[in-house]
């Protein structure tokens, strides 16, 4: 069986991904410099899986401890989750994202190029469609003008990929371009572990919920959808997970570039995972609503239908099933991984 690399693979997305390649019999090596995570999130998805995972403490942007990797363990995939993804900090400190986000694509190229590793799967993000195109967004539809450095950086890390495949042709990259992943593991053993201020609606949520948080300012009620709050695609990380599982099963047999949205194709508002979070989990989250904030767009959402016609995927988990774990996770760990 295939031995796969996940560069940052102990956060939230890769950990359950760890879980759902394990689960279908690949070998699993992870490289993280934990800068956002624990390797506690490791140890749970052995314990969850009943599988061993090797893992390196390595930062992706040193392309000489990555060759080693590539060297020791005889990786045939990696899937690049490795990154800092907070919005608004990226507005902050702009340079600071560039270098890291830019710089770990980089040097895992050249260390895949210099090892003879072909396949790369990239975790990009909805934010790439940017603010022009219409929704549901579709994979054939133009890159647009990003609001942000983060977004930026996704945007830039598929055309960087793009044209590494393109001077390359034994280079294979797929770009996963994710919409709103929530929810947890059902176990409530990994899941979204954020540090600080929660920048994401649901970790938001659930810290009100369980008492970590005052209360939950919903950012604007006055937008042109039906209930006047911003609509999203939220996507169960566990589906998502499995579109990883697919897309390396997909990326093992074909060369090339290929662009897949994994999304659920259903956009609900922020008052609408409000009102499940507390009708699912009986549970109260207090809720204020205050003013727009500023690069939100009033509502965006995938067709998935490229990824259910090619790598035969589709999610299975509901709005419900997202509460419920999402909450399972907080209530059975109130400070994360820390203890
Ligand atoms: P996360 O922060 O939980 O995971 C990222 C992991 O990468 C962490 O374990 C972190 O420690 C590690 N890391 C960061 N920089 C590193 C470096 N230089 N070397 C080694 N490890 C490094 O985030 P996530 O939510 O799991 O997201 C995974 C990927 O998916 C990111 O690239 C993110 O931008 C992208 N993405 C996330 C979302 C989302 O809403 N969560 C949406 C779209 C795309
Ligand atoms: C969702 C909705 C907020 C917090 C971001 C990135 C995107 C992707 C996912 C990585 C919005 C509202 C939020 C709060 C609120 N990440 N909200 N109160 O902004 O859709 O996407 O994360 O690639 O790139 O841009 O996700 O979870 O921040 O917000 O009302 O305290 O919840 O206004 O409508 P977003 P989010």
């Amino acid at each position: 069986m295939s031995n796969i690399l996940l560069a940052g693979g102990a956060g939230y997305i890769g950990s359950h991904t760890a879980a759902a390649l394990l689960d279908a019999g690949y070998d699993v090596v992870i490289a993280d410099n934990f800068v956002n995570s624990s390797p506690k999130s490791v140890e749970r998805v052995e314990q969850i899986t009943g599988k061993q995972i090797v893992l390196y403490e390595a930062d992706v942007r040193d392309a000489d401890a990555m060759k080693r990797i590539f060297r020791e363990q005889k990786i045939d995939a990696v899937i690049h989750f490795a990154g800092l993804k907070a919005v608004g900090e990226s507005v902050q400190k702009p340079i600071m994202y560039y270098r890291k986000n830019l710089d770990t694509v980089l040097s895992l190229l050249d260390a895949m190029q210099e090892t003879g590793v072909n396949n790369i799967i990239f975790s990009s993000s909805a934010t790439v469609y940017g603010e022009k195109n219409p929704i549901p967004y579709l994979e054939t539809m133009p890159r647009g003008a990003c609001t942000n450095p983060y977004s930026w950086t996704k945007s830039m890390t598929e055309q960087i990929l793009e044209d590494a495949a393109k001077a390359d042709p034994e280079l294979s990259v797929i770009l996963l371009r994710y919409f709103n992943p929530i929810g947890a593991h059902p176990s409530g053993m990994i899941g979204e572990d954020p540090q600080g201020i929660p920048n994401n609606l649901m970790p938001y949520v659930t810290q009100v919920a369980v008492g970590k948080r005052e209360c939950l300012t919903i950012f604007g009620n006055d937008y042109p959808t039906p209930d006047g709050t911003c609509r999203r695609d939220y996507i169960h990380v566990v589906d998502l997970a499995r579109g990883h599982v697919k897309a390396i099963d997909y990326i093992m047999q074909h060369k090339g570039v290929a662009v897949f949205n994994l999304g659920t194709g259903i956009p609900y508002s922020v008052t609408e995972i409000v009102e499940t979070f507390e009708r699912v989990n009986g549970v109260k989250v207090n809720h204020v609503y205050g003013p727009r904030r500023a690069g939100d767009l009033p509502e965006f959402y995938a067709n998935s239908d490229k990824a259910r016609e090619v790598l035969g995927w589709q999610t299975e988990k509901t709005l419900d099933d997202m509460c419920r774990d999402s909450w399972n996770w907080q209530k059975q760990n109130p400070n994360g991984y820390r203890v």
